[in-house]
This record gives structure tokens, sequence and C-alpha cells, in this order.
């Protein structure tokens, strides 16, 4: 493992679980219909901002805000105590401690990561009731039968979500945003995808939570070409809800990604469907959870690296909307940014466009 993508010795806080994702939304209404048919459940809705939730306790996972235009915002990140709140208050940039106005209130920090994106640190939320859900199905396997005299029939319905479990960012300032959650908020390195040149192209970063296991990762970062929202991913009972999210979703007339496949880096089984707006959303079950003490892993990365199984990557699923907007956007990050160069672009653009 090179130094710099190690994990930080003494971070600021270490944060507990991913709580919430923010976007901004025009038609909140459209909104809601992708995303109950997706397999998320209504927890609160006001006429400015739509809270949704799985089944675990969690009081809602994704806020949707009413806004002009569509806009993933930030997210929020649990953190174990009053005193880690007090310690990331007194960043630099930061919002005093406030109280979260959002269900199952508690209190929070405002702060902002380098690439722009807004993360709230959030601590003493009351949770909710958890909600019921179908059981994982069984499975006739290789030494083991558990169902004779049984069927396979899960219902056709959206798959129940039982959690969001993470987000992918891709960022310009690759190393500066990279090393901010490392210092602030305790994340470790599970795996990075390198290029050529050895520098990162894509972080998997999961929670510190000592001999607990957490997420292979909780939290992405690719280097792109515009800081944007790249995907985030929700987890389901089993492979069959999976399987019948694809089908409910193609059903109900909305728009593939990428999918079914199984992942190498975090091994999950996962379906990607875009939301009206076009962000991508991945229902993902059967993923690797890994304890502290893993140290970290350094591939190459390519289109390749993506799957074990199903349908390649398809060659839209990382390349951003080319609007003259955009152009210029990325032509200022290659002559600005210390990590974007243009042999850098032209590095990227061969091995994922
Ligand atoms: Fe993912």
């Amino acid at each position: 493992m090179t130094p710099p993508l190690a994990r930080h010795p003494h971070p600021t806080v270490k944060a507990q679980s991913l709580a919430w994702l923010m976007f901004e939304r025009p038609d909140l209404d459209r909104t809601e219909r992708f995303l109950t048919d997706f397999g998320l459940r209504v927890a609160a809705r006001t006429d400015e901002a739509l809270f949704l939730r799985g089944t675990e306790p969690s009081p809602f996972c994704y806020v949707a805000v009413q806004g002009r235009r569509p806009r993933f915002a930030g997210f929020g990140l649990r953190v174990g105590s009053v005193e880690d709140l007090t310690k990331l208050a007194a960043l630099p940039g930061a919002s005093g401690i406030e109280p979260s106005p959002w269900p199952g209130g508690g209190e929070r920090v405002r702060l902002t990561d380098p690439s722009g994106f807004a993360v709230h640190a959030v601590h003493g939320a009351a949770d909710a009731e958890a909600l019921p859900h179908r059981a994982p199905m069984p499975l006739n396997v290789a030494g083991a039968h558990p169902r004779i005299n049984g069927t396979q029939r899960p219902p056709v319905a959206p798959p129940e979500v039982l959690r969001l479990g993470h987000v992918v960012l891709e960022v310009v300032d690759f190393q500066a945003t990279f090393h901010w959650y490392l210092q602030h908020f305790g994340f470790i390195p599970s795996d990075v995808q390198v290029l050529p040149d050895g520098s990162p192209a894509v972080a998997f970063l999961r929670l510190d939570l000592g001999d607990r296991p957490a997420d292979h990762h909780t939290l992405a970062l690719a280097q792109g070409v515009v800081p944007t929202y790249s995907h985030s991913a929700y987890e389901v009972v089993d492979a069959d809800a999976v399987g019948m999210g694809h089908r409910v979703l193609k059903d109900r007339g909305w728009r593939h990604a990428w999918g079914v496949g199984r992942h190498i880096l975090g091994s999950q089984i996962f379906d990607y469907w875009h939301d009206p707006y076009g962000d991508k959303h991945e229902h993902y079950t059967d993923g690797d959870l890994f304890t502290a003490e893993v140290p970290t892993g350094v591939h190459p990365t390519s289109r390749d690296a993506m799957a074990q199984w199903g349908e390649p990557m398809p060659r839209s699923f990382s390349r951003p909307a080319l609007t003259p907007l955009t152009l210029l956007h990325i032509l200022r990050n290659v002559r600005r940014g210390p990590d974007l160069s243009l042999g850098k672009l032209l590095t990227l653009a061969r091995l994922f466009g």
C-alpha cells in the first residue's frame, strides 16, 4: 500500500453510519412515484419535502426537497456523541451545533467537503419502529436443500428496501476530498482502483467500527471531470428481490442503467436504475462486511474490473452528459485541478469511454 492511501491515525471523529441523502427535485410527485416503485416507503411528506425510509428503524434515509433544478445536495453521517459534534463544529466553515429539523430530531453540524458537497453530522436522532419485510427465500443449494415439497413464489411487487447502503461521488479534487473524509470522519479505504500511472481512480471507503463489521463501502469517491453524484445503493432482502425489482421497474416504464450482475470490490449482486432525473439508484444484496483489521487492497481499474458476471458496464454508465456548460467546466477543471491533467482525462476516456 502506498502511504497516500493509508487510513488516518487520529481522525477528528469516526462516523458510525450513513444517515440520509439529500436531493433537490422540481417534481416531488414523480420523485415519490419512482422511489416507491424502487421499494422505499414514504415516511413523511410536506409541501416542500418528501422523506423516505427503508424497513430498518432509521426514521428516514432519503429526503427530496422541492427545488427549481434537480440536484444532489449531500448526505448525513451519524456520529457517536455530542463531543464528536463539538469537534466537528470547530472545523473551518462548519456550522455550530443546531437542532435537526427533520424526522427523528437530534442535533447536527453542517459541513462542506472540499468538492462542495454538504455533509451533515448528526447525533441523537430517535429511531422509528422497524417495518416488517418478507423473509429471505430458502434456497436449495449444493449440500443443503431446505425446501422440500415447497416452491419459490416471491410477490410481484416493489422489493422491500431494508436500508440505505452507500453513496458514490465523482470528484475533480480527488486527493483533497479523499483525505478530508479519512481525516475528519475516520473512513478506511477498503479497496482502491488505480490508473496505470498509480494515481487513484476509485476509492471504496468503509466506516471504522472497530471489531464490528461494516459494509465494504459506505462512501466511494471516483476521479471525475466535474463534481457530481454517481449513484446510491439500497440493500434488499435477497437476490430474488433484486430480480423482482428489475421486473417491476421495467414493467412500470422506468429506465434501466446496468445489471443484474455481481460486483468484484464489495461483491454485491446489483441492479442499477435511473430516477426521473437520470440519477442512478442501485438495488443490492449479499455485500461484503469487513471489520477494521482488513488492510487496504490496491487494484488496476477498468470497465472490466467492475463486475464478475452479468452484462459489461455500459459505456454510458460513467460518462457525463456533454452539454456545452459541462464541457466548459471540464476544460476549466483540467487547467485548474491538481488531480486532473489532460493526460489523465485521456486515460479515463480510454478506460471507460
Ligand atoms: Fe454501488
